[in-house]
């Protein structure tokens, strides 16, 4: 059984494409979630509603994407996701890509590290929003505040 899963883990990362852009050339946001996880599914319809195109990959280990495409440990939360050669970790909020998009900083991408409560895709009716900060991260592991994110 563990070999399999292996197996299928390695096909999958050998199917990964490159750079996806739909065809009017607007950049696609490839996200790696599990198949079961709501809240990722959630955050696909935010990016969807924002104007983005999505394509969703389940895979049956998120973590081997996070590490292969760079992300910091210490910033993991439930899917990675990549925009053009930025990546996104978690629950970005949609308006924060596209700043992303606009500004192009020299970063290896944006995190929003856990799942905060009021992110985007973790709503709950009648439950507060966290403060949270959307963080802006390099190669090396190193990050800044690119938004903060009252509680509400
Ligand atoms: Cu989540
Ligand atoms: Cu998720």
């Amino acid at each position: 059984m563990q070999r399999r899963i292996f197996l299928h883990a390695a096909m999958l990362a050998c199917a990964m494409p490159g750079i996806g852009f739909a065809k009017s050339g607007q950049p696609v946001i490839e996200v790696f979630k599990s198949a079961t996880c709501g809240c990722c599914t959630q955050w696909v319809d935010h990016l969807r509603a924002n104007g983005f195109k999505v394509k969703e990959k389940n895979v049956p280990n998120t973590a081997a994407y996070r590490t292969k495409l760079g992300v910091p440990a210490s910033l993991g939360s439930c899917h990675t996701g990549t925009i053009g050669a930025y990546v996104l970790e978690g629950h970005v909020p949609a308006a924060d890509i596209k700043r992303l998009l606009a500004e192009k900083p020299k970063a290896k991408g944006l995190a929003v590290p856990g799942m905060p409560m009021g992110s985007p895709g973790m709503e709950v009716a009648g439950e507060p929003a966290d403060a949270y900060d959307v963080l802006l991260f390099q190669a090396n592991g190193k990050s800044t505040v690119y938004r903060h994110y009252a509680a509400k």
